[in-house]
């Protein structure tokens, strides 16, 4: 998702001295990354900052998963870099995909850019932040693909919150023809499972109640290693930690999701009743060009065999319209696809062509007013699918974990069971629990309701 998120994280009270912008684009892996170079950059004595104008080193977490996206960097840098002009000391640096995509090359191209950070080399930062306050200019994007990176894994440090990601595995195989994600982000590797409990355990000692397991494609977490549980068991494993409630996994490969782990959500009541599962299309000749190894009728079997054995499931997912060769009958498909599988929320995006990828050599020819006239379409069946399926949840209880202060003065505000945001009047000592609350008016992203 293309979000653009500004980082204003909490960290330990340590010494600071000088001052972080940050800036990340798109997935939740960079978010996680992002929280980690805050706490990282606190042991130097950077403390956050939301004013680019006095901090003393401004990053951008970048993403490259869509054109769009990437371009918003340039741009972005290009705004960014009259900071420095006034004769201040300010790093520059990118992290994150656009790093590793175009590494020494935005050195060169960007004289001002100080840092450039690959996905594999994030234990590197301290030094290259130190050496950039010397003057070095550096770019690390070397990939690791061995044993060492599963001591690389992202782990918690600072304070906690109610909710926190914890990633359990990296990279991608699939090799979606549109995909510039296993180019960017390297191959597979699942994190060991006796470090993904410890860190359980020690947020839930530190009183974090919801945790989201992260990965590119969690349902493949285990399949390489002789001695790691699937992910189904470790789910299981991790349901069993005293003082975690909720549990949400992202993202999950629909070709990937085993009827193990369809189980889980039938006999784990922490398990969350929402999923993500992207589709991509629901046209068979669009799905096999995208190589995404399943068909309509597969996905829709998943989709079904999840609504048995958990029938209030939610399923939220993604959508690629105007890939190359996408006909008007196989967009149809896709709609009717929607039609069958009823999301609750849907991410829908106009395909662009990623350097290096196999669908890039595929003629990209469908005029750009009938991509954005597919897009609309759908969009608006999504809002009506969205609105039906909220509204018969008007006078029902949802039981949601708070996590902090509502949109209007007086309201707090969390995370019901199915993933939306409910609003409610409260007391914020409420923050931090568990709390049932009746649902008076559904919006199209979130639910008002009364204690
Ligand atoms: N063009 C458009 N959308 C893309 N996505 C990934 N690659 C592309 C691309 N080249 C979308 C997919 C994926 C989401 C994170 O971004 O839907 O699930
Ligand atoms: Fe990209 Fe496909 Fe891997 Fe998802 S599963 S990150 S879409 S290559």
């Amino acid at each position: 998702m293309t979000l653009l998120l500004f980082v204003t994280y909490k960290v330990r009270s340590t010494m600071f001295d000088k001052l972080i912008y940050i800036e990340t684009f798109g997935c939740q892996m960079n978010v996680n990354d992002s929280e980690r170079i805050v706490t990282m950059l606190a042991d130097l004595g950077y403390a956050p900052t939301n004013d680019p104008a006095s901090a003393d080193m401004i990053l951008l977490n970048t993403c490259s998963v869509r054109g769009g996206a990437e371009e918003k960097v340039y741009r972005r840098l290009a705004n960014l870099r009259i900071y420095k002009r006034d004769g201040k000391k300010q790093i520059i640096a990118v992290g994150g995909c656009v790093a590793q995509q175009e590494g020494e090359e935005l050195l060169r191209k960007l004289p001002y850019l100080d840092l450039v950070i690959g996905t594999h080399n994030l234990h590197l930062l301290q030094d290259m932040v130190r050496g950039a306050e010397r003057g070095e200019r550096r770019s690390e994007t070397s990939f690791i693909d061995n044993d060492l990176r599963l001591d690389l894994f992202p782990s918690i440090k600072g304070e906690s919150r109610l909710s926190r990601f914890v990633t359990v595995m990296q990279g991608c195989d699939n090799f979606c023809s549109y995909c510039i994600v296993p180019y960017v982000r390297g191959r597979e590797i699942s994190r060991r499972s006796s470090d993904i409990l410890t860190e359980v355990r020690q947020l839930a000692d530190e009183g974090v109640r919801e945790v989201i397991l992260l990965g590119q494609n969690v349902n493949s977490y285990g399949l390489k290693s002789d001695h790691e549980p699937s992910f189904a068991e470790l789910i299981r494993q991790v349901a069993d930690v005293d003082g975690i409630d909720r549990i949400r996994f992202t993202t999950s490969h629909p070709k990937d999701m085993s009827d193990e782990l369809i189980a889980c959500f039938g006999d784990i009541p922490k398990l969350s009743g929402q999923i993500h599962l992207p589709a991509q299309s629901g046209s068979d000749a669009v799905l096999k060009l995208m190589g995404r190894g399943y068909t309509r009728e597969s996905y829709l079997g998943k989709v079904r065999k999840l609504k048995s054995i958990r029938p209030d499931i939610v399923i939220t997912g993604d959508i690629i319209v105007g890939f190359p060769g996408e006909s008007d009958a196989d967009f149809e498909q896709t709609l009717s696809l929607m039609e069958e599988v009823r999301y609750i929320d849907l991410f829908s995006f106009v395909y662009s062509p990623r350097p290096g990828t196999k669908a890039a050599e595929l003629s990209d020819d469908l005029p750009r007013a009938v991509k954005m006239a597919r897009l609309n379409r759908l969009m608006e069946l999504q809002r009506r699918h969205t609105m039906e399926i909220s509204l018969p949840y008007v006078g029902s209880l949802m039981t949601v974990l708070v996590e902090g202060e509502g949109k209007l003065p007086g309201q707090i505000s969390g995370k019901a069971d199915i993933g939306r945001i409910v609003n409610f009047t409260g007391d914020s000592s409420l923050i931090g629990s568990f709390v049932d609350v009746r649902i008076t008016k559904a919006y199209p992203n979130s639910f008002l309701g009364e204690l």
